[in-house]
């Protein structure tokens, strides 16, 4: 089992509660936007955890589409599962790594607050690029520190929210939330290199920030 598997694992329910609250909804509206889904799409959600996205991403495909989220921690899956607006025809979970996802042929892939989880993130975003038919679309959705002068104390609530959501060194958690941020940055970088139309926007005074692009 991986670090983020038995913190995940314990913490799915305080997750979900998070995941879900009122001002997130309005951030997962924007990076399903950026995917320019169509009626009848299959859209891949990486790191999909207990499935917020999914009602968004339902919206845009309808009935004719597909959601498929995709996620390593089990009790992430498990509260999706009981969820009626994350569940139905058309929505299936799979319990897989993202960074060797098992779908093929995608109309777009999306992942949100999961790029800097992982250790090679370059070659994660990779794979996705890998998984989308061309002319699809790749959206990445991630917390960071604002550049803003009159941020400086909510950075600090960065790097503890950092340190909590993205398990698995033993460093400060200053150098935490730096070798996250770098991990996203390699994301973005490798993003940037694989897809063109590419658009970049900041959310929440600079907090977020989301960019997407489309596979050649
Ligand atoms: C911060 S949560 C984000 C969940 C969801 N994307 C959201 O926006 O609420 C990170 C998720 O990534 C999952 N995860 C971590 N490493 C993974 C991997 N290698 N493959 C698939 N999922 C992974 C965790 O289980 C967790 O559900």
């Amino acid at each position: 089992m991986t670090d983020a598997q038995s913190f995940y694992g314990r913490w799915a329910r305080v997750y979900d509660w998070i995941a879900n609250a009122p001002g997130v909804t309005a951030w997962r509206d924007r990076t399903v936007e950026a995917l320019a889904l169509a009626p009848g799409d299959t859209v891949v959600e990486m790191g999909c955890g207990t499935g917020a996205n999914v009602p968004h991403l339902r919206e845009r495909v309808g009935p004719a589409g597909g959601v498929v989220g995709i996620d390593v921690t089990r009790e992430m899956l498990d509260r999706a599962g009981e969820r009626r607006r994350r569940t139905g025809e058309g929505v299936h979970y799979v319990q897989a790594d993202a960074s060797r996802p098992p779908v093929r042929a995608a109309d777009a892939v999306l992942a949100t607050f999961v790029a800097g989880i992982f250790e090679d993130p370059a070659a994660a975003v990779d794979a996705w690029c890998d998984c989308v038919a061309p002319g699809g679309r790749v959206a990445l959705l991630n917390f960071q520190r604002s550049p803003s002068a009159l941020a400086a104390p909510l950075n600090l609530a960065f790097e503890g929210f950092v340190r909590l959501s993205a398990p698995g060194t033993r460093l400060s958690t200053r150098s935490h939330a730096s070798a996250f941020e770098r991990r996203v940055r390699a994301a973005r970088e490798r993003l940037t290199a694989r897809t063109v139309d590419r658009r970049y926007e900041t959310l929440t005074g600079g907090y977020l920030g989301l960019l997407s692009g489309t596979v050649p």
